[in-house]
């Protein structure tokens, strides 16, 4: 899989805003560009933006699994984190990840078969105050319920 000239041009574009020797910096934002490309970073794709940041392709790889948003593998239309941290956990998040698997036929790190939701537990999602929280793709939902969540997938369907 090769990455569109738009894309390759727009991460020369991100890279060439940095320090020549700190080129490295730019990983996140070249990161966040493949995967928009591509709908996840596969192990082609960081090898890809390894070479261009000149970097060791180990190193690229360890920066991009600190990050939980960016995925090693394809993934459904929307994904759902579900927050399992101190909490999130006290406030039912097992719960509720009972309840979405139950809702999707699916476990956890699966998609559904229709390709529109993704099911993923998360490390805290800094809504700690307002537990239990989830993200649903770029958006954060705070004190939520197994009736909200149902709302919230029947709008997104
Ligand atoms: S513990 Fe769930 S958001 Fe922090």
């Amino acid at each position: 899989m090769e990455l569109s000239e738009e894309a390759r041009k727009e991460c020369e574009k991100i890279i060439s805003r940095y320090p020549e020797d700190w080129k490295e910096a730019a990983i996140l934002p070249v990161l966040h560009l493949v995967q928009r490309e591509w709908g996840y970073v596969s192990l082609e794709g960081i090898k890809t933006v390894a070479e261009m940041l000149g970097m060791p392709t180990a190193r690229a790889a360890g920066v991009m699994s600190f990050y939980p948003m960016f995925y090693k593998a394809p993934v459904g239309k929307h994904v759902i984190h579900v927050c399992s941290t101190l909490s999130c956990a006290l406030g039912g998040a097992e719960d509720l990840v009972d309840h979405l698997k139950r809702k999707l036929k699916i476990e956890v790190g699966e998609t559904t078969e229709d390709g529109n939701f993704t099911l993923l537990k998360a490390e805290c999602i800094a809504a700690c105050e307002a537990a239990p929280a989830i993200r649903i793709d770029d958006r954060l939902y705070r004190f939520i319920g197994k009736e909200q969540i149902d709302e919230l997938l029947d709008s997104l369907d």
